[in-house]
């Protein structure tokens, strides 16, 4: 069974078989991110190129590293060194990258909905690393194979998604993927930071992170993102640590099993406490690593079964 899309885009268009799929595949991959030479040639001769046209640590490392470890051959571009810096838009771009016959794209944009735009014009698989407030489908899935990992199971979890909601693709997405999956999600942060129509995507919603945290199987910090802010959100970051700032104490509410998640880059003494982010509950690192294993089974997934099956067709 291959995805039956072209591009990955969003969690919101896929469904539970294809999540599955996707996990399934990234835990056949995961070993070989322990192996002494971390290299299979599962995508020798293919070519994918990344446009991260947006700061990035952990994604544009992972998708790189997944690359060299399927022995893909990667391009890298960003804004910056770029003819998009002269002018070129960004169309103009994707469409010159396609000319090359590259087989997939994958990239993190600031603006929502740019990958879907060049997704629909041109014939090389997108793959979304991130697109402004809409969705970072590869972070939600590497978050719920992380899940799985813990707790064996997604579905009747009792999730938390606490922090600034309302800038956050990784809360849209890891929204759409829990719910699919059977989790009970409870999305909690101040009012200014919560989006409309939660409710309405199956969330449960709470303003108090004592209350949210009692009895979670998994909590989900997200980052305040001060430079998506254009006005006074909450009054102070002092302030917002001593009511949403998850520290050991709040922490001990939470199921005696508790994960602790954060996709980071976290700020420190704002929505998480040192001594959590660095605690015995802290799966944080795990994400990261698991990262690699799910992204490698994406690009597998959309790139790799096209050419074995063309070469049957054609022999
Ligand atoms: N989680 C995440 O997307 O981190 P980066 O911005 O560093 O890629």
């Amino acid at each position: 069974m291959r995805p039956k899309h072209k591009d990955l885009l969003g969690i919101e268009e896929l469904e539970t078989e294809e999540i599955e799929l996707i996990l399934d595949t990234a835990s056949s991959f995961k070993e070989i991110g322990t192996r002494p030479i971390k290299k299979v040639p599962t995508l020798r001769g293919r070519t994918v190129v990344n446009l991260f046209f947006e700061p990035s640590t952990r994604t544009r490392a992972s998708f790189e590293i997944a690359e060299k470890r399927l022995s893909a051959d990667s391009v890298n571009l960003g804004s910056i060194g770029s003819s998009l810096s002269k002018g070129e838009t960004l169309l103009d771009t994707a469409r010159n990258l396609q000319a090359m016959a590259p087989d997939l794209l994958v990239m993190r944009h600031g603006s929502s909905g740019a990958p879907h735009f060049i997704a629909r014009r041109c014939k090389t698989s997108v793959v979304n690393a991130g697109d402004g407030m809409h969705e970072h489908p590869t972070q939600a899935l590497l978050d719920a194979f992380t899940i799985r990992e813990h707790k064996g199971r997604l579905d009747g979890l009792r999730v938390v998604i606490a922090g600034d909601l309302l800038h956050s693709r990784v809360f849209r997405s890891n929204l759409w993927l829990l719910k699919k999956m059977g989790s009970e999600v409870t999305a909690c942060g101040p009012p200014t930071l919560i989006p409309p129509g939660v409710r309405k995507l199956g969330a449960k919603v709470s303003r108090s992170l004592d209350e949210a945290v009692e009895g979670a199987d998994v909590m989900m910090m997200l980052r305040v993102q001060l430079e998506r802010m254009k006005g006074n959100y909450f009054p102070s970051a002092r302030e917002y640590f001593r009511l949403y700032g998850l520290t050991p104490e709040r922490l001990q509410r939470a199921q005696p099993d508790v994960i602790l998640m954060h996709p980071g880059p976290m700020n420190r003494g704002i929505e998480i406490d040192s001594a959590v982010a660095d605690g015995p509950y802290s799966v944080i690192l795990d994400q990261v690593t698991n990262g690699v294993a799910v992204r490698m089974a994406v690009l597998y997934l959309l790139a790799g079964g096209g050419a074995e099956e063309k070469n049957a067709t054609a022999g």
